[in-house]
């Protein structure tokens, strides 16, 4: 089953009395546990399309459906529901609670979630940080931290509920090529050994490496889709 479909995707944006013609039918489906790079210049259709996936916005025309579950179908609690607990994000940038600490910033996505005591919520937290590599730095506020360091609270963050999808929006755009690299290993290695699906986007040639799948994205068609050999 795949965790991922996307039929006849077709999103435009209207500025007055111009139509940007953003996604022109789309169709493109994701495994679980695959590892993908959507891949285009700055204005190809990338975020639109993450956003759409991710149930943050609607296309106008055409049908996603994440986990069998038919997104146009959902009433907006549903689809807050299947957000809070399916997928998670990562923003080109990190997008972290100001005021809150690493570890807040991380355990209350928890808390959202009804489930599981507050010591035990508080466990997974401090675990999911010590992943990220952020032992000994928890009580740090985004600002306190390197740019590297942010992106990985994001990804705790996107992780801790263990969603079956993580989207990531040019998650390495705002930092240097050596943290970029760090950060797109331990997202390989996050998704290999929990199988979260990963679909990342990126116009980093050094980002699109690391993709066992690359999707190519121009004025918002797929022009090509390519699988690496295992
Ligand atoms: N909210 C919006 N209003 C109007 N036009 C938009 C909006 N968001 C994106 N666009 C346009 O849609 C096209 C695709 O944008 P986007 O998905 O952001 O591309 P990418 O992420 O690949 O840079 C671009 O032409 C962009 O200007
Ligand atoms: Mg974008």
């Amino acid at each position: 089953m795949a965790t991922v479909v996307c039929r006849n995707i077709v999103k435009n944006y209207r500025i007055g009395a111009d139509i940007v013609r953003a996604l022109k039918d789309v169709n493109v489906s994701f495994e679980q546990g695959e590892f993908s790079a959507i891949v285009g210049p700055s204005g190809s259709g990338k975020s639109t399309l993450l956003n759409i996936i991710g149930c943050l916005d609607k296309p106008d025309q055409g049908e996603v459906k994440i986990n069998n579950i038919i997104i146009k179908d959902q009433t907006k609690k549903a689809l807050a529901d299947i957000r809070r607990d399916h997928i998670g994000f990562v923003f080109q940038t990190f997008n972290l609670i100001p005021v809150l600490t690493a570890f807040e910033n991380v355990n209350f996505v928890l808390s959202l979630k009804n489930s599981g005591s507050a010591a035990e919520n508080r466990g997974i937290t401090m675990k999911m940080l010590e992943e990220v590599g952020l032992k000994g730095l928890e009580h740090r506020k985004p600002l306190e931290l390197s740019g590297g360091q942010q992106q990985r609270v994001a990804i705790a963050r996107a992780l801790v509920k263990e969603p079956a999808l993580v989207l990531a929006d040019e998650p390495t755009a705002n930092l240097d090529s050596r943290t970029g690299e760090s950060i797109m290993e331990l997202m390989m290695k996050l998704n290999l050994n929990k199988r979260t699906t990963f679909i990342f986007s990126t116009h980093d040639k050094m980002v699109m490496e690391y993709a066992r799948r690359t999707i190519d994205l121009h004025d918002g068609m797929i022009t090509n889709d390519q699988r690496k050999k295992p």
